[in-house]
């Protein structure tokens, strides 16, 4: 096996290895990073979302109560409002998903489905938590999915959601007397859920590793040309000379010219031993002759 070819092999193998390795931890990290960018992506919308809750609470209610007292209005509910704007929101991005699960809901759709409501269960089992993190399959693939608590921290949210007989007639009209009550200071009545596709992340972390192997390879591949343009240039030409001038020399060719490489690097002081070898090697051969 030549020597170029040895190095070449040896070189391919540690490349392989080493993209291996490097992609191995790139994916690991750019997925974690998709994975963050997901999570603050979130934040942003519950941060939307507590906006218009807050809006509707401060700024629509107070002067639409007194006509609640008539006609029940459900724009004056932060809860209906924010899941409306939410869903006017979807119109541009049908894959986001936003929705106050609630076990035991004034609307029956804010029913917590079963995935739902295992995520606000580990939210009541432990209150300390500010949130759970799940990725659920959905219809279109892998959803990012975060819940919040919702907790009734205000005791002028029981007016409405403690006894049928405590809430204004008008709602009891609407909502009827079965649901939505019950709920106590402090509980944790369901969980603000929202879900983001994973689908977005993941093809940006396969697009950024196709990005990393293929700049790699192409600096490799720039870098193998350049050993192997040096190490025939510099390496293996003079060798192959000096070992062609020293197989005729020994058979009997003296007429072979002396191989001089130029510079002080170690095939050039090879050359000049190789030549003084040559040339005691001469001397000797003159003296038995004569
Ligand atoms: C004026 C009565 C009223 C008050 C006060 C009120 N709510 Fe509600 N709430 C409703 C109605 C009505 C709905 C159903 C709205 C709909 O149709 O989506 C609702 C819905 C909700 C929902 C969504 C689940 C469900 O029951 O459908 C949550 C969560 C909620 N309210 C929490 C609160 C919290 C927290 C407070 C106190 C800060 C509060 N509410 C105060 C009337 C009220």
């Amino acid at each position: 096996m030549g020597l170029r070819l040895k190095f070449n092999l040896i070189l391919a193998l540690c490349f392989i290895i080493g993209l291996i390795a490097s992609s191995a931890v790139f994916y690991q990290v750019s997925k974690e990073n998709a994975l963050e960018q997901l999570h603050a992506q979130i934040g942003v919308l519950r941060a939307q979302a507590l906006a218009v809750r807050r809006y509707t609470s401060e700024e629509v209610r107070p002067l639409l109560s007194d006509m609640s007292d008539v006609q029940f209005l459900p724009q004056t509910v932060p809860s209906f409002s924010a899941q409306t704007a939410f869903s006017n929101f979807r119109d541009h991005f049908p894959d986001f998903y936003y929705k106050e699960a609630v076990l035991n809901p004034t609307n029956p759709s804010d029913l917590a489905s079963d995935w739902e409501k295992e995520l606000i269960d580990q939210l009541r089992d432990n209150t300390s938590l500010k949130e759970v993190v799940k990725v659920r399959d959905g219809k279109d693939g892998p959803q990012y999915t975060v819940a919040f608590p919702l907790q009734i921290k205000a005791e002028s949210c029981l007016s409405c959601h403690s006894t049928p007989d405590r809430a204004p007639a008008s709602m009891v009209a609407l909502y009827g007397d079965k649901n939505g009550f019950g709920w106590q200071l402090d509980e944790i009545v369901g969980a603000q859920i929202f879900s983001v596709p994973l689908k977005v992340a993941e093809e940006q972390t396969w697009q950024n590793l196709k990005l990393l192997i293929g700049s790699m390879s192409a600096i490799f591949l720039v870098l193998l040309i350049l050993i192997n343009v040096l190490l025939r240039w510099m390496v293996v030409s003079p060798v192959i000379k000096m070992a062609h001038i020293a197989e005729q020399v020994s058979m009997g060719d003296s007429s072979q010219p002396e191989y001089e490489h130029p510079g002080s690097d170690e095939i050039a002081s090879l050359s000049q031993s190789f030549n003084r070898m040559r040339r005691s090697l001469d001397n000797a051969m003159k003296m038995l002759e004569s």
